[in-house]
């Protein structure tokens, strides 16, 4: 095993052309960490790369991937390894919610979500595995809040990230000390995040101030840092976190429902 204060760190970060990804990449730039920043939108990249670059005199590589594509986790390990670049961290970031009714929303963009969430996330993790251990490296998977109970109005984001939660903490428990491992469960976050989802009128969001996504990258740089398995970032959302535990499931998802449904509904 090498000793990782000797190595110089390498963090690949998905979905870091905006909101909490960028903010990461800006934490781990800040604390010395090259960087390979992957995701659609090849110019943000592009650019977010050269600034980290003079900032703070890191090596900073975008790769465009589409992680919605069944071979996207593939693609975007093979062009890694075409560079030379050996990753000491993953931080799988890249992901997204679609809100409505179950069923009234069509079928082909909560696969896409599904694929993207789940499956390549499990993917990049199983990919960049052997590279992690060697390296006594880390793993940064993003969750959310919504992991914690069923999502009414949000069904499948929830289940997606309740299965990120699961599998994160299993395979921490696995790696032991070999690799430190962290799910991040933020809650409601200011970022592209609520266009995409078309949520605006969600009582979860409506009217609400909600944190920075460079408030949560901040936190949960110092978690991962500080030895955390599972981050949640802000008072109120780890108590909401903690609540659910002691409450009928029933009552959670109504509650949830009561949180969550566009206002005025
Ligand atoms: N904001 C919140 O309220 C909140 C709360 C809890 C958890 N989260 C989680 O935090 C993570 C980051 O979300 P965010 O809030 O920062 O949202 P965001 O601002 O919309 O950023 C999402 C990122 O994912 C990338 N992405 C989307 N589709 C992709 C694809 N097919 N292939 C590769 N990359 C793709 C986007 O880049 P391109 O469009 O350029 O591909 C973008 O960089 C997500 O996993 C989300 O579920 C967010």
């Amino acid at each position: 095993m090498t000793n990782p204060s000797k190595t110089q760190r390498t963090i690949l970060i998905t979905g870091a052309s905006g909101g909490i990804g960028e903010a990461l990449a800006h934490e781990f730039a800040k604390g010395g960490a090259h960087l390979v920043l992957a995701a659609r939108s090849l110019p943000k990249l592009q650019a977010l790369a050269r600034t980290l670059e003079q900032q703070h005199g890191i090596q900073a590589t975008a790769i465009q991937a589409d992680l919605e594509a069944a071979d996207g986790a593939q693609r975007l390990f093979d062009a890694v390894e075409a560079q030379g670049i050996t990753v000491t961290g993953l931080v799988n970031n890249a992901g997204y919610g679609l809100f409505g009714e179950f069923t009234d929303s069509a079928l082909a963009p909560e696969l896409a979500m599904m694929q993207l969430n789940m499956t390549s996330l499990v993917a990049l993790t199983k990919l960049f595995m052997p590279d992690l251990r060697q390296n006594r490296g880390q793993l940064l998977n993003v969750a959310s809040s919504a992991a914690f109970q069923p999502g009414p109005y949000m069904a499948i984001y929830y289940a997606t990230k309740a299965f990120v939660l699961s599998f994160t903490e299993a395979i921490a428990e696995e790696l032991g000390s070999e690799v430190r491992v962290m799910a991040l469960c933020p809650g409601p976050t200011a970022s592209g995040f609520q266009d995409k989802a078309a949520m605006h009128d969600s009582a979860l969001v409506k009217g609400k101030r909600l944190p920075t996504a460079q408030e949560v990258a901040a936190s949960a740089y110092r978690a991962l840092h500080g030895g955390q398995r599972v981050h949640i970032p802000g008072a109120m959302n780890w108590l909401m976190a903690q609540s659910v535990r002691f409450t009928p499931r029933r009552m959670v998802t109504w509650l949830v429902a009561q949180m969550s449904k566009p206002v005025g509904a």
